[in-house]
């Protein structure tokens, strides 16, 4: 188990997963993810901040075992009650009976809910303290729909560390390192853009919410859920959050997202390619929808300034691969976007139409006018395409 002292009160609990391939069954974990877990000892009170996934349960009673020798930890502070953080409760209880569990009102509505633990709870409001001993302080900060409604922070404020739940989290396990100035951190970064866009992408506006309630408070460590505790790069993934919850682009390229049964789509697509490269743009990721994981779509759509979307008829209606890429876009309110929309067809075009709705539905607006094409695209139609895509590329500089 990774055990880390991130300072003389506060030491890393948390466990990695590499055996879990989805992340809420659908999200690839490739390079794993850890459940970030933190022991406070505050000389008279000890406190486990945020707990596991159920099946890492034991592993992590032995650590705190390990630690805390004849002590017991007093108390369990849940900032976020999803299960990859509070599925290993019962198992915390009947190791350590007297543990108190401590949330906020919807939280613990949420446990015995779930976990069927009422008792010996502690409810805290937006601003208490729970003291943990001399110059131990602990604050909350509620923070909701980052990302449950009942989602809150806990502040150390001797320390000024802040547990942040899954705000500034990012997929990958930990790789023996926990904090960011031990370890290479740049390959955590491309994996927080997308366990953003993935998991907190819909809810832009209470991530701005939280920032606006963070600004006056010093921030020298975040102790997250997921991924790095941040010392050395705090101001990064700050700047970071707070672009994605404003759907800034991170850059100026462009996402090309495709679906074609025959080729013929595809085609038009690599036209599209061809111009915006000629154009200038470097950046250019090409995503075929039907074989692209929505994860990595997610991603590049929130990266990229630019967005192409290019689809065939399909049923009288829009290749469902591609609905359903823009389905999850519009869910997540994906906005600050021009899109070109390209659409096929062999007897009646409805796609580029279908798209062009989804777009407007999500807040992004469609590039000029869709081009239509029927069957395989024309000498004419791959040049209209091209300049189409110049006049695109003079928007992203
Ligand atoms: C199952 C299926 C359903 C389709 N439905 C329609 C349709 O309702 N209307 C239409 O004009 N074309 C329809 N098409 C034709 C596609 O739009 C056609 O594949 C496209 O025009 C050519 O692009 P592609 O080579 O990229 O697939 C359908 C094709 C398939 C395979
Ligand atoms: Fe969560
Ligand atoms: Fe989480």
């Amino acid at each position: 188990m990774l055990s880390s002292q991130i300072s003389e009160r506060v030491s890393y609990i948390g466990v990695n997963d590499r055996r879990t391939p989805r992340f809420e069954a659908m999200w690839p974990l490739p390079y794993g993810v850890s459940y970030n877990s933190y022991l406070v000892d505050g000389g008279q009170k000890v406190a486990i901040i945020d707990g596991v996934e159920v099946s890492r349960g034991l592993q992590q009673i032995d650590e705190i075992r390990a630690r805390l020798g004849d002590r017991q930890p007093d108390y369990l502070i849940i900032n976020h009650m999803e299960p990859d953080h509070s599925g290993a409760i019962r198992l915390l209880r009947s190791a350590f009976p007297n543990l108190q569990i401590v949330g906020n009102a919807q939280t613990l509505k949420m446990v015995e809910g779930y976990y069927g633990v009422a008792d010996n709870t502690l409810a805290v409001k937006d601003g208490d303290t729970l003291t943990l001993g001399d110059g131990v302080t602990l604050q909350f900060y509620l923070t909701p729909m980052v990302h449950w409604p009942e989602t809150m922070m806990t502040y150390l404020v001797e320390e000024e560390t802040m547990f942040t739940g899954d705000a500034f989290g990012c997929f990958g396990a930990l790789n023996g390192a926990v904090l960011d100035r031990e370890m290479d951190y740049s390959r955590y970064m491309p994996e927080m853009v997308r366990y953003y866009s993935n998991i907190v992408g819909k809810y832009g506006m209470f991530v701005q919410r939280a920032l606006k309630k963070l600004e006056g408070v010093k921030l020298s460590t975040l102790c997250t859920t997921h991924g790095p505790v941040w010392q050395e790069n705090v101001e990064g993934v700050i700047t970071l959050y707070d672009k994605l919850s404003r759907y800034e682009p991170l850059d100026n390229g462009v996402t090309i997202l495709y679906g074609s049964m025959y080729g013929n789509m595809e085609q038009l697509a690599e036209s599209a390619a061809e111009g915006l490269a000629s154009a200038g743009v470097r950046d250019i990721t090409m995503l075929n929808a039907a074989t692209a994981e929505l994860s990595d779509i997610l991603a590049s759509v929130f990266r990229h300034k630019g967005l192409v979307v290019a689809a065939p008829t399909y049923s009288d209606n829009l290749f469902p691969p591609v609905g359903n890429a823009l389905r999850a876009l519009s869910l997540r309110g994906m906005k600050e976007r021009e899109v070109v929309v390209l659409g096929t067809c062999t007897w009646a075009e409805r796609a580029s139409g279908i798209m062009s709705a989804l777009i407007e539905e999500s807040g992004m607006k469609v590039f000029d006018k869709p081009i239509t094409i029927k069957q395989a695209p024309t000498r004419e139609d791959s040049e209209g395409c091209r300049s189409l895509m110049k006049l695109y590329a003079e928007t992203l500089k």
